[in-house]
C-alpha cells in the first residue's frame, strides 16, 4: 500500500474518575495510509471520540505513540497542535458548526485565515470550495438560509479550503435524513476517488458500509479491522 498517514501505537487514554480508571482508549495501534477511506464504528462509549480527538490532534494521549504525516503529534504544546491541525486537517462535525454571523464565503474562509493565507487567494480558494460543493451563487447567505443538507455541504467545502491531507468527519450525517445523508456520503466517495484520506467516526454501520476500510472499537480496543465486505459478512 502507499505512505501511511495516520500511524497510532499503542494508545491508550485514562480517565481518572475518584477511585475508579476509566480506560477510554486501551491499547490502540493503527496504521491508516493516504488515500483510505475508513470508517470507525463501536457502540456509545467505547472511545471513538476519545479516538478522533486523538486523530484531530484535538488531545493527546495518556501513552503512546502518534505520527501524523510523519511528524510526532503524542507530545506536542497546544499551539503546536492546534498548527498542525491547521495544516493537514479538515473537520466535518455532526452539526456543521458553521458561524451564524459569517456568509457561506467567510464561514469557509475561516481556516485559510487562521492559516495566514493572503486575503485575494483566501477568496479565491474558498469559492473554488463552494463550486466544489455546488454552492458557489449563494457565498453571499447566512448558514441559517440553507437547509440541513445545505449546511453541511458548506462544512465539507470549508474543510477541502485548505487542501487537507486528512479529511476527518465525526458522525457526518448524524443530523441529516436519510436522501441528505445519502447525498453527503456519495460526496464523501467522490472526494476518496479523488486521492483524499478520510476517516469517518459513525455509531451507525450502514452508514460504514460506504466506507472500504472498517475499524470497530470496543471497550477503547479495536476488535475488528478489515475490509467492508468482510465487516459486511459478520454484520
Ligand atoms: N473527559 C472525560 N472524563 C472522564 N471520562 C471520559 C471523558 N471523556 C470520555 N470519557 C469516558 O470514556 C469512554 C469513551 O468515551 P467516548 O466519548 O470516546 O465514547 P464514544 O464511542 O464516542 O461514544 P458515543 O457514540 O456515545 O459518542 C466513556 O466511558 C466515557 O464516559
Ligand atoms: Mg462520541
Amino acid at each position: 500500500m502507499s505512505q501511511p498517514l495516520i500511524e497510532l501505537r499503542n494508545i491508550y487514554k485514562i480517565y481518572q474518575m475518584g477511585e475508579e480508571e476509566v480506560r477510554a482508549n486501551d491499547g490502540i495501534s493503527l496504521t491508516i495510509c493516504r488515500g483510505e477511506f475508513v470508517a470507525i464504528v463501536g457502540k456509545s462509549g467505547s472511545g471513538k471520540s476519545t479516538l478522533m480527538n486523538i486523530i484531530g490532534a484535538l488531545d493527546v494521549p495518556s501513552s503512546g505513540e502518534y505520527f501524523l504525516g510523519g511528524e510526532d503529534v503524542s507530545d506536542m504544546e497546544d499551539d503546536e497542535l492546534a498548527g498542525i491541525r491547521n495544516k493537514m486537517i479538515g473537520f466535518i462535525f455532526q452539526q456543521y458548526n458553521l458561524l451564524p454571523k459569517l456568509n457561506l464565503l467567510e464561514n469557509v474562509e475561516l481556516p485559510l485565515l487562521y492559516a495566514g493565507v493572503p486575503a485575494q487567494e483566501r477568496r479565491e480558494r474558498a469559492l473554488a470550495s463552494l463550486e466544489r460543493v455546488g454552492l458557489k451563487e449563494k457565498w453571499k447567505n447566512m448558514p441559517s438560509q440553507l437547509s440541513g443538507g445545505q449546511q453541511q455541504r458548506v462544512s465539507i467545502a470549508r474543510a477541502l479550503a485548505g487542501s487537507p491531507s486528512l479529511i476527518l468527519a465525526d458522525e457526518p450525517t448524524g443530523a441529516l435524513d436519510s436522501k441528505t445523508s445519502r447525498d453527503v456520503l456519495n460526496f464523501l466517495t467522490q472526494l476518496n476517488e479523488e486521492g483524499n484520506t478520510i476517516v469517518m467516526i459513525t455509531h451507525d454501520s450502514s452508514i460504514a458500509m460506504e466506507a472500504k476500510r472498517v475499524v470497530r472499537i470496543h471497550d477503547g480496543r479495536i476488535n475488528f479491522d478489515g475490509d467492508v465486505n468482510d465487516y459486511a459478512a459478520i454484520l
